[in-house]
């Protein structure tokens, strides 16, 4: 997808990052909401993107690309999936079988933590607390918050259609 020059990022992505500028006290701080209109747009945050951000905002790549790496939230080499499933492994998830969640859920989609299934349906992630520790464990599978989770309901809840989210 190439676009006005850029590499990677439409007109409309750049104009999106574009009109947060004004928003913000300076440039810099743009970064890391570019990078999540990017994420949200391809599901992942290629090289090529990060160069047409920096582009956009007048820094160098480097910068924009330590910001991506800080946050290792933004997958970089291929898309995740449709569905993104952040798995809690936190202490209060973890004393109610949040391990054995991930592990279960990885085992029946055929992958390893942080692994997107062949279809590209599901990404399965371990995460920290997700701010609902009286439901654990639990998932949050895009926007949604999945709560008292066993293997089996965790399995098709995932299957089911989701709203897009990054
Ligand atoms: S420990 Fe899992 S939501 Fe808090």
């Amino acid at each position: 997808m190439i676009a006005h020059g850029r590499r990677v990022l439409t007109p409309e992505m750049v104009a999106e990052i574009e009109a947060l500028a004004p928003r913000y006290p300076d440039r810099r701080a743009v970064v890391l909401p570019a990078l999540h209109i990017v994420n949200r747009e391809l599901r992942h945050v290629p090289l090529d993107a990060v160069v047409d951000i920096a582009e956009v905002l007048g820094f160098p790549p480097a910068e924009v690309q330590d910001t991506l790496s800080f946050y290792q939230f933004f997958h970089q080499k291929k898309p995740h999936g449709k569905v993104r499933a952040f798995v809690c492994r936190s202490i209060a998830c973890a004393l109610r079988g949040g391990d054995e969640l991930l592990d279960t859920l990885c085992h029946a989609n055929g992958i390893e933590p942080y692994g997107t299934t062949g279809d590209g349906e599901l990404t399965i992630e371990p995460a920290e607390c997700l701010g609902a520790c009286d439901f654990a464990p639990c998932i949050l599978a895009n926007d949604d918050l999945l709560k008292n989770m066993t293997p089996e309901a965790a399995e098709a809840e995932l299957k089911k259609p989701r709203a897009r989210a990054t």
